[in-house]
C-alpha cells in the first residue's frame, strides 16, 4: 500500500523511460501529497527534470488531482481539493505516477467544472502561450506569423491573439488549416509549399509585424516574412543571424505566473478559451502518448488519464 507505480528515468546519462514501482513519496511540512488523476504530455518531459536529482526519477511537469495529505505548514489549501500542477523542478519526483508532492506554490485549484483530462492539459502550453503572448507585446490590428499553430503552444496563442484583435498567419501542414482557421487564424499557410512565404506576402506585401517560431527550425524561414525593423520571437532556442533590422529573441519566461496562468483556467472553464486535446492515453499507454508527442505532429494537447483502462 506505500507503493506506487510510476515513469522514471533511471540515470543522468540513459533517456530512456521505464516504467516501474517506487514508495510513495513522504511529504515534508511544507509539501502536499497530490493522487494524480491525469497528467499532460510534451516534448520536454523526457529531459525536463532538476539538476543533481536521485534516481530512479519520476519524470512530469503538468498534472491534476485530488490532495491526499498536506503538511503541518500548509494553510492555503485542504486535503480533497482538485488541483492542477505545474512545476518541473520537483525534488522528489514529477507527476508521471500515482502519487507527488508539492510545494503549494506548484498548485492551482481547479474550477469543479472543468475534468481532469482539461486541468492536465493546461499548464506546461498555457504558461508558455501566456509568456509568448507577454514576449510579443501586441496590438489589436498588428500581424502575427505563428510556425507550428497547431500544436499545443499555438492551439492557445492563435485563440489569445485573436481575442486582442491580433490577425494571425498561421502555419501547419493543410490537414490543419481548417483547424487553425477554427481558432482565429485568418490566413494559413503549408510550410511545406515552395510558394508559402509569397502566400504571406500576397496578403501582406511590407511582410507581419512579428512572428513567433515555435517548432525548432522555424525561425530563419519565418523572419523572411517580417517586415523590415519587426520582431520574431523563438520557443525552441533557434539561434539566427538577424537581417534588415529585425530583432530575433527567445520568448522571456516569468517567474510568478501563476496568477495569469489561474486566469487562463477560468477562461477556459468558462469556454472563453478552447482547449483541444487529441488523444487521452491510458496509464500504461503513456509512452506512445511520448512517442507520439515526439512526432511534432500531435494536434493540440496529448493527456493521460488515470481512470482510463
Ligand atoms: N523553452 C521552454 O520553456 C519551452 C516550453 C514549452 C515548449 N517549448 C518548446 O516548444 C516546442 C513544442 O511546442 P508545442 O508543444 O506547441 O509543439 P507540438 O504540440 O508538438 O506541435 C505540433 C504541431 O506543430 C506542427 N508542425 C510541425 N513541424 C512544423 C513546421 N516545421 N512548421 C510549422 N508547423 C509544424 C504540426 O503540424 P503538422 O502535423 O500539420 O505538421 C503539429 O500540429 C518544443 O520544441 C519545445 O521544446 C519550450
Amino acid at each position: 500500500m506505500h507503493k506506487m507505480k510510476a515513469y522514471v528515468r533511471t540515470s543522468p546519462q540513459s533517456m530512456d523511460v521505464e516504467l516501474t514501482e517506487l514508495d510513495i513519496p513522504e511529504i515534508d511540512e511544507d509539501e502536499l501529497l497530490v493522487k494524480v488523476a491525469a497528467f499532460g504530455v510534451g516534448i520536454h518531459d523526457r529531459y525536463f527534470i532538476p539538476s543533481n536529482t536521485n534516481f530512479p526519477y519520476p519524470i512530469g511537469s503538468e498534472a491534476s488531482g485530488v490532495i491526499v495529505k498536506k503538511g503541518t505548514l500548509i494553510t492555503d489549501f485542504q486535503v480533497g481539493d482538485r488541483v492542477i500542477l505545474s512545476s518541473s523542478l520537483l525534488p522528489k519526483g514529477g507527476c508521471w505516477a500515482e502519487y507527488v508532492a508539492v510545494p503549494s506554490k506548484a498548485l492551482i485549484p481547479m474550477p469543479d467544472i472543468l475534468e481532469f483530462i482539461e486541468g492536465a492539459a493546461i499548464p506546461v502550453a498555457g504558461k508558455t502561450a501566456l509568456e509568448c503572448m507577454h514576449t510579443l507585446d501586441l496590438k489589436e490590428g498588428n500581424t502575427l506569423f505563428i510556425a507550428g499553430a497547431s500544436g499545443a503552444i499555438g492551439t492557445l496563442v492563435i485563440q489569445l491573439a485573436a481575442a486582442r484583435g491580433i490577425r494571425v498567419i498561421g502555419s501547419a501542414s493543410s490537414r490543419n488549416h481548417e483547424y487553425m482557421r477554427s481558432l482565429g487564424a485568418e490566413k494559413t499557410v503549408d510550410y511545406s509549399s515552395p510558394t508559402w512565404q509569397e502566400d504571406v506576402k500576397a496578403l501582406f506585401p511590407d511582410g507581419v509585424d512579428a512572428a513567433l517560431a515555435i517548432q525548432p527550425g522555424t525561425a530563419e524561414d519565418s523572419m523572411m516574412v517580417v517586415k523590415d525593423g519587426g520582431r520574431v520571437i523563438t520557443v525552441s532556442g533557434d539561434r539566427v543571424q538577424p537581417t534588415r533590422g529585425i530583432t530575433v529573441e527567445q520568448f522571456q519566461h516569468q517567474l510568478n505566473l501563476q496568477e495569469a496562468l489561474g486566469s487562463l483556467v477560468n477562461d477556459i472553464a468558462s469556454g472563453k478559451v478552447r482547449l483541444v486535446i487529441e488523444h487521452v492515453y491510458a496509464f500504461t499507454q503513456a509512452l506512445r502518448a511520448l512517442e507520439k508527442t515526439e512526432t511534432r505532429h500531435a494536434r493540440g494537447k496529448l493527456v493521460v488519464s488515470m481512470q482510463k483502462d
